[in-house]
């Protein structure tokens, strides 16, 4: 298998979050966004408390995975990850989980934990995670950023933009 593991950096970002932005595993709540802002992506590029790796074959991206750090309580949780379909069940998620664990033991870091549903729990499981309790995830949007709604309505407007109505325009019509 001839892989290659690295540091995600800017230019990755945008295929990144078009590989993350429909997987219906990484929606929490209705009105929360299914996956990360771009923008939020963008900034977790060589970041401390973010361990942020992509695999690729020849070059071409074909998953990634994100650890969210946290040095004080000497834990990280794996965010996200994700293989491509046509390259699953070759065990390239392992490994990526793998390399993502080793990091971690070289940082100090003492616990790790994921979020998982109905057979990702296998994945885990056989990657030496133990199923520990069921709870509901409760989600609290601070930023427009994160609210669905919002982000459908920006969207609108943007394409509304396109065919040259301005925002004022539109405004006036739906207040
Ligand atoms: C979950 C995911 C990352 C697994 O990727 P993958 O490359 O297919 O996984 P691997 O090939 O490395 O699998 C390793 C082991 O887990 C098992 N496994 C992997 N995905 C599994 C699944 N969905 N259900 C059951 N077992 C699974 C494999 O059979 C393999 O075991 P084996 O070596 O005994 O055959 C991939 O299915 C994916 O991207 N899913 C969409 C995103 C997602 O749900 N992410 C998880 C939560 S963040």
């Amino acid at each position: 298998m001839n892989y290659n593991i690295r540091k995600v950096t800017l230019e990755d970002i945008p295929i990144i979050w078009k590989m993350g932005k429909d997987v219906p595993f990484f929606e929490t709540a209705e009105d929360i966004i299914t996956f990360w802002p771009e923008s939020v992506l963008n900034d977790c590029v060589d970041k401390e408390d973010v361990l942020f790796l992509v695999m690729e074959v020849e070059n071409k991206i074909l998953g990634f995975i994100i650890g969210n750090i946290n040095n004080s309580l000497k834990k990280c949780e794996v965010e996200n990850i994700f293989i491509v379909p046509e390259y699953r069940k070759q065990g390239y998620a392992r490994i990526l989980l793998k390399d993502l664990i080793q990091q971690l033991r070289t940082r100090g870091i003492e616990n790790i934990c994921a979020m998982s549903e109905g057979s990702v729990v296998d994945f885990y499981k056989k990657n030496n995670f133990t199923k520990g309790n069921q709870f509901y995830w409760m989600d609290l949007a601070l930023s427009d950023r994160f609210k669905k709604e919002v982000n459908k309505w920006l969207l609108k407007i943007f394409v509304r933009r396109d065919k040259k109505t301005t925002v004022s325009h539109l405004l006036k019509k739906w207040i």
